[in-house]
């Protein structure tokens, strides 16, 4: 009775601090144009021929948020994610006939432009004699492969790119993806790979114009972001397969944190990684086990043998859901 009571209550908070936070956030700029997007996405795949069980549909988002100082923005607070995780993600869902929604920061990486350098149009393109461009020779082959898997995926129909910069872009896109995931009527998955701001400063509390220096530094008053992943579980998309991730500069606490977000948020699994080991090894935590999973050798992703995993882990999922709970 008691624990039901405290339950009620917390939810009511919770309630409370996302309410607050949808009000006070700016409105959505090209809600129309993802909307639309989302839209054609779905339509195309409510088409073909596979049923609940079989419609395979994940939402990877990937990159940091950031939180804007300013509402025109000068200054903003940012979390670190290079983006490399969801898009390498990205491409081994593809291969396993995954439709994809990827939610990434702007300027973040891309799937299958990994192997380009760091500034592709200047470093891998050189004016040709006949006055056209041409590809440099030692990129001929990553430029080549990257443009038609890109161009491939696309028109599959089974690739779909959505992009962010801030924390209020990000959690609302979400939303909108989540009401499209529900409407494709299968037991989708969000990989939840995304470096996610815990702190912002409220749009109605946020001054408009730069903040000026002055010789007493800046003092700034943060508040908590309400964690979503109770809202997405609970609400937004409450029978899909949901994966949020840990991330941790101390391995000692890394494991017990991923076990508490788990129990906590109710998510089906939390990929544990710790920063400066992440693109060696991750531990997926869920409530069977704590799985190791490493890379299989140089050259390669440890996001080949992770996504394996957690495929299995949703079909395992999807038939239980499907034949046990949707009967009861
Ligand atoms: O991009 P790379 O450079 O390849 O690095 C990959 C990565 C390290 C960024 C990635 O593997 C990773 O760990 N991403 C999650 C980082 C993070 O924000 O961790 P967290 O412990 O702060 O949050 C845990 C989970 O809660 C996340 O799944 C996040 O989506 C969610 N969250 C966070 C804040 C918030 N207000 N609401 C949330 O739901």
């Amino acid at each position: 009775m008691a624990e039901d009571k405290h339950i009620e209550i917390t939810e009511k908070c919770l309630d409370e601090s996302i309410d607050a936070f949808f009000k006070s956030a700016p409105p959505l700029q090209d809600l129309d144009n993802i909307t639309k997007k989302l839209e054609n996405f779905v339509a195309q795949h409510s088409v073909h021929s596979e049923s609940q069980n079989t419609k395979k549909v994940v939402c990877v988002t990937s990159g940091g948020t950031t939180v804007p100082l300013e509402r025109r923005c000068v200054r903003y607070i940012d979390n670190f994610s290079s983006g490399h995780r969801g898009a390498s993600s990205t491409e081994y869902f593809l291969k396993a006939g995954y439709m994809v929604i990827f939610l990434h920061r702007r300027g973040t990486a891309q799937p299958f432009c990994r192997f380009l350098p760091e500034n592709p149009i200047l470093e891998c393109f050189e004016p040709s004699d006949d006055s056209g461009i041409q590809v440099c020779s030692p990129y001929a082959e990553a430029v080549k492969s990257a443009i038609q898997e890109h161009k491939s995926a696309v028109n599959s129909g089974y690739f779909l790119q959505l992009d962010f910069t801030t924390l209020f872009e990000y959690l609302q896109i979400l939303q909108v993806i989540t009401l499209a995931i529900n409407r494709l009527g299968a037991y989708g998955m969000f990989y939840l790979a995304a470096a996610v701001s815990d702190f912002y400063v409220p749009w109605d509390s946020m001054t408009e114009h730069k903040i000026q220096s002055g010789p007493g530094g800046l003092a700034m008053q943060l508040a908590p972001v309400p964690k979503m992943l109770t809202l997405l579980r609970k609400r937004w998309a409450p029978v899909a397969f949901c994966v949020s991730f840990k991330l941790e500069t101390d391995i000692d606490i890394l494991l017990k944190k991923a076990e508490s977000a788990r129990r906590k948020y109710g998510v089906h699994a939390v990929v544990a990684n710790e920063l400066s080991t992440r693109k060696e090894k991750v531990i997926v935590v869920t409530d069977q086990s704590q799985t190791v999973i490493e890379k299989k050798g140089v050259g390669m992703d440890v996001e080949e043998p992770l996504i394996d995993f957690l495929i299995k882990e949703h079909a395992a999922y999807t038939f239980h859901q499907s034949h046990f709970v949707a009967k009861t």
